[in-house]
């Protein structure tokens, strides 16, 4: 994003500093029936991020935490960065749940094409972005790994509650976790997935063919890139060169685990992902978006 100075991702580092002095049991809080941070998403966010005023060239990205959101990030500011010939800048992440009142004002001044970001429920985005028809890009993730990966970052972000694993596995079950339900999310999503103006994407597609995915989101955002570009951009993004990046300072060990797919079974007691199993065939067997996770292949 280019435009008025805002905070960077010192944003995000100082906030988490801060974290150290909260007690896990003051870390959450529950706005209108859903867990939310209450250092990064405090009521103030939520209830101004309700008004904000979506723009038709805004590049919305959409992911349920842990989906590879960050990946994206990376990706679509690389891309943004290589259509319009500008060079890449550093920025605060692109949640629009951690806007501060303030913060919000200056992202209603900065030019377009403005590149946000939410884990909100499709229900919370603020309406406004389906009036503008803004484009929206959502990625997905398999439930046996996101939870994995979710359970790893509740105990590695001090923005976060430690948990132990059996608690936190029913937690998720139950939609106890920040963000709330990650089936909810994807029923809610599944119903969307004939707009024309919703991509939705998966972790697993991604991992197998990036630079198709690539080329896929750039045509969906409509910028063009070069087979050249789409290859620097591959590059730049894979698992380890992120990781080596250094992108993200102290923060990446928080944000770049493993990168996989399937470590689910290191985890999971057989009972465990039984459980799964039916939670997905109740909630998801059927739907478009269950067969674009590809269930048997990856969780089975
Ligand atoms: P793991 O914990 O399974 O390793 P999010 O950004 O939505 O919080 O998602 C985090 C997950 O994406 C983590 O998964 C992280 O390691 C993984 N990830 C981050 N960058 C990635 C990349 N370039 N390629 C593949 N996975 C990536």
């Amino acid at each position: 994003m280019s435009g008025p100075p805002a905070p960077g991702m010192n944003l995000g580092q100082s906030r988490m500093e801060m974290a150290k002095d909260v007690k896990d049991e003051d870390k959450l809080y529950k706005f209108e029936g859903v867990i939310y941070s209450s250092i990064m998403s405090p009521a103030e966010n939520l209830e101004g991020a309700k008004t904000m005023e979506a723009r038709a060239d805004d590049v919305m990205l959409v992911a349920y935490p842990k989906c590879g959101f960050n990946w994206m990030v990376a990706v679509l500011r690389k891309m943004m960065a290589a259509a319009s010939g500008k060079k890449e800048t550093p920025d605060m992440p692109p949640l629009i749940e951690f806007f501060s009142p303030d913060t919000q004002k200056l992202i209603a001044q900065r030019p377009s094409p403005r590149f946000l970001g939410t884990h909100l429920h499709p229900v919370n985005i603020p309406v406004s972005f389906k009036e503008k028809k803004t484009k929206m890009l959502v990625v997905w993730r398999n439930p046996k790994d996101t939870l994995v990966s979710y359970f790893h970052f509740m105990n590695k972000n001090p923005l976060l509650p430690s948990v132990e694993w059996d608690k936190f596995f029913s937690d998720f079950m139950s939609g106890e976790v920040v963000w709330g339900s990650y089936f909810d999310h994807a029923v809610a999503w599944d119903k969307l997935m004939d707009d024309p103006n919703v991509k939705i994407i998966t972790y697993e597609d991604l991992k197998q063919d990036l630079s198709e995915g690539i080329r896929q989101i750039s045509q969906f955002f409509g910028f063009p890139l070069t087979e050249e570009q789409v290859q620097t951009i591959y590059s730049e993004t894979t698992f380890s060169a992120m990781k080596e990046s250094g992108s993200h300072g102290k923060l990446g060990s928080v944000f770049f685990r493993k990168g996989e797919v399937g470590d689910w079974r290191n985890h999971f007691s057989e009972a465990q992902s039984q459980q799964m199993d039916e939670e997905f065939s109740k909630r998801l067997a059927g739907t478009k978006l269950g067969a674009l996770l590809q269930y048997d292949t990856y969780c089975k």
